[in-house]
């Protein structure tokens, strides 16, 4: 379908608003809840749309003549033909209240540009990427970790996840499982890719905040990997601003600089945004 009939479309559906210049309206493809409080969700990606994995877009539906955008980080590979997001619900939030209600076939807005700082190109060359998340902060690495250039410019790839209840961990369970499924990716991933998974207020496998195992050093035992090495090791860090700043003074402690896309260092780092 072209962006116009697509548009024409999308009109008739809501005829009282149209969708804003410089916007693409995308059709819903799937959803799917994991909790009370989290899903996610997939559309159609515009032909013209380009991105690098780890970044993030904004987000909007057509229910008013101003829609509320929030960033939301496409959990999707830039090689996938459609867009991957996973999302909280807030039953009062301005965006959520109404997105956590999408279905196949609605349409959702999505601003043209695509920004972030959770990319490989603001990280200078090492051997081991850490993606260290907690609740929906998991998404750009959910990106990250099924594109095969993470595993060109890295040797192994560790994803930390951490939520408060383990129903929370199952979308990065069940991604984990299927990346090593993967007819495309599975054989390059292969005994590169580590996903280590703790719940903090309920009985699970692996228990504690991500912070408190880099500290004991159990989080290295666990993977049977030496702790944080500027000469080797790189961060990526995403979740909400208090974990950022404990795992950040951590990481800065081992001596790893922050890094931007016009300073390439040994970490960055990003919120979890919407809220
Ligand atoms: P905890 O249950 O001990 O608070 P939230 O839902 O508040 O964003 O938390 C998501 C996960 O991140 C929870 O498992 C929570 O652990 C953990 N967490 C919250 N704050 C920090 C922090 N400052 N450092 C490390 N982990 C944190």
């Amino acid at each position: 379908m072209t962006q116009a009939a697509r548009q024409e479309t999308d009109a008739a559906a809501a005829p009282e608003f149209p969708i804003p210049a410089g916007v693409h309206a995308e059709k819903v493809i799937s959803v799917r809840h994991y909790t009370d409080f989290l899903f996610s969700f997939r559309i159609t990606r515009p032909q013209s749309f380009r991105f690098r994995s780890g970044e993030f877009v904004m987000i909007g539906l057509p229910n008013a003549a101003k829609p509320v955008f929030r960033a939301y980080s496409i959990a999707s590979p830039s090689w996938d033909e459609e867009l991957e997001f996973f999302s909280i619900k807030v039953p009062d939030g301005p965006l959520t209240q109404h997105l956590q209600k999408i279905k196949p076939g609605d349409t959702v807005l999505m601003r043209q540009k695509s920004t972030g700082t959770l990319v490989l190109d603001a990280l200078t060359p090492g051997k081991r990427l850490w993606m260290i998340s907690t609740g929906t902060g998991i998404a750009p690495f959910a990106s990250l970790m099924r594109d095969p250039e993470t595993y060109e410019k890295f040797d192994e790839v560790i994803l930390t996840h951490t939520c408060r209840e383990v129903a929370e961990l199952t979308y990065g369970e069940e991604l984990a499982r299927n990346l090593v499924e993967d007819p495309l990716i599975g054989e390059l991933v292969q005994g590169r890719f580590f996903h280590y998974a703790t719940a903090t207020r309920e009985p699970y496998a692996r228990t504690g905040r991500i912070t408190a195992l880099i500290e004991s050093g159990k989080l290295f035992e666990d993977l049977g990997m030496p702790p944080f090495d500027p000469a080797i090791d790189r961060v990526m860090i995403c979740g909400s601003m208090d974990m950022i700043r404990d795992v950040k003074a951590l990481v800065e402690k081992a001596g790893l600089k922050e890094g931007s896309n016009a300073a390439p260092a040994e970490f960055v780092v990003e919120r979890a945004f919407v809220d």
